[in-house]
């Protein structure tokens, strides 16, 4: 199988789970506990149907849209996601350039393998910072001037992450940080020929946000990854996110919030957007699907704040389905790692060509032209028998 005998995300991951070590697509693909949340994520967007118009002219479809202030493409980008060097060694840069292609915006996260400055100096099109608020607050305070000095145009707080989920895939099958193949995890790495071949290409492994760190670091007797962990502050409160849109002074995401008290407090302490996610089904099991919490977020902010729909997006429909539900634009990480793991740059312009298609097809077969359009009127809710 080839990355363009791919016709569909779930072909891109067929074949990421062919490439890439097993203890790395596990750490890519699994979610927390019982994996509900993972699994709901996706399906919760069947509980919605489409209602077409017909006899509509349809002769030319404009997928373009504006969020965060930034005018895109597309009316999805890519969510930040940690060590892309583990799927593929084109890491960071080739999701990045595969998104800039596409005219949409790149994400990068605080524990990416590529640097702020690195993905400045490789991509024109919109990038937003995923930052976290650490103990240490000066280093946090050097993490906003690097993204204020690189030209970021929006930075993204997490706040669904105080502590790590319970991720058990990643215990059986050997994924730990930093990586260390052992012997148990020998043969899922022995097999995979293209992914071996790639370290002879790139061995960037590390944090590299944090790399002019390491010498200071291991005078402590710790590593990189030692250090970012005990920098998560589990005491972060509202006041937090208030100091941090202070020193950013632009277009701040709030990730990681499913309920409308919460978006009301971070429009309160100066979010200009929130991601509604669960991290892709990764840290709390058992939370509903970000789209399940679309209406109740809307109804609680208004359009004071712009709502990104993030978690178990796979199909062209449910993009289409988020915003005419309310969303102003969706991300993703999983489907476009499936990408990045069948193929590097190219598998992420793979899934990038698949859904623009299926989207402009959907669009078209919908009877709507252009993103604005979408609205609640598209979409009829699933009856359910009790
Ligand atoms: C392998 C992987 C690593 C991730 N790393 C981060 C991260 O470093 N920071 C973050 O805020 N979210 C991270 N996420 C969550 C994504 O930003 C996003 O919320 C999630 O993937 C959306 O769900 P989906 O995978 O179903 O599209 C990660 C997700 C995956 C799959």
């Amino acid at each position: 199988m080839r990355v363009d005998e791919c016709f569909n995300v779930r072909d891109l991951r067929e074949l990421a789970r062919r490439k890439v070590p097993a203890p790395f697509f596990t750490y890519l693909d699994g979610g927390s506990d019982d994996q509900w949340t993972l699994a709901r994520n996706s399906k919760a967007f069947d509980d919605y149907q489409l209602m077409p118009n017909t006899l509509v002219d349809v002769s030319s479809i404009d997928l373009s849209n504006t969020v965060l202030g930034q005018k895109m493409e597309l009316p999805f980008f890519l969510a930040p996601t940690g060590m892309s060097r583990l799927f593929h060694h084109d890491r960071e840069l080739g999701a990045a350039r595969a998104a800039e292609k596409f005219g949409t915006m790149y994400s990068l996260s605080t524990v990416g393998t590529t640097s702020i400055e690195e993905i400045a100096e490789t991509v024109s099109t919109p990038k937003m910072f995923q930052i976290y608020v650490f103990r240490d607050r000066a280093f946090t305070k050097e993490f906003v001037d690097r993204c204020k000095a690189a030209n970021y145009e929006a930075l993204c707080l997490t706040v669904d992450l105080p502590v790590a989920g319970n991720r058990e895939g990643n215990l059986r099958a050997g994924h730990t940080m930093p990586p260390k193949p052992s012997l148990a995890t020998f043969m899922g790495f022995a097999t995979k020929v293209a992914w071996g071949m790639g370290l002879l290409k790139d061995r960037q492994f590390t944090f590299a946000n944090v790399a002019h760190m390491a010498d200071e670091v291991k005078k402590r007797g710790i590593d990189l990854f030692q250090f970012i962990g005990e920098q998560f502050d589990r005491s972060l409160v509202w006041d937090d996110l208030a100091w941090l849109a202070e020193q950013w002074d632009g277009p701040l995401v709030i990730k990681g919030i499913l309920s409308p008290d919460d978006a009301r407090r971070a429009l309160d302490a100066g979010a200009t957007a929130a991601m509604i996610s669960n991290h892709g089904g990764r840290q709390l099991d058992s939370v509903p699907a970000p789209i399940d919490c679309l209406r109740p977020m809307r109804d609680a902010v208004g359009d004071k704040m712009e709502l990104i729909v993030d978690g178990g997006i796979e199909r062209g429909t449910q993009i289409i389905k988020a915003l005419a539900m309310g969303a102003d634009a969706c991300s993703m990480g999983k489907s476009y790692l499936y990408g990045l793991g069948a193929g590097g740059q190219e598998g992420v312009e793979r899934m990038f060509t698949l859904l623009k298609a299926e989207l402009e097809r959907n669009m078209t077969l919908l009877g709507v032209t252009k993103i604005d359009d979408l609205n609640e009127r598209h979409i009829v809710e699933l009856c359910k028998r009790g």
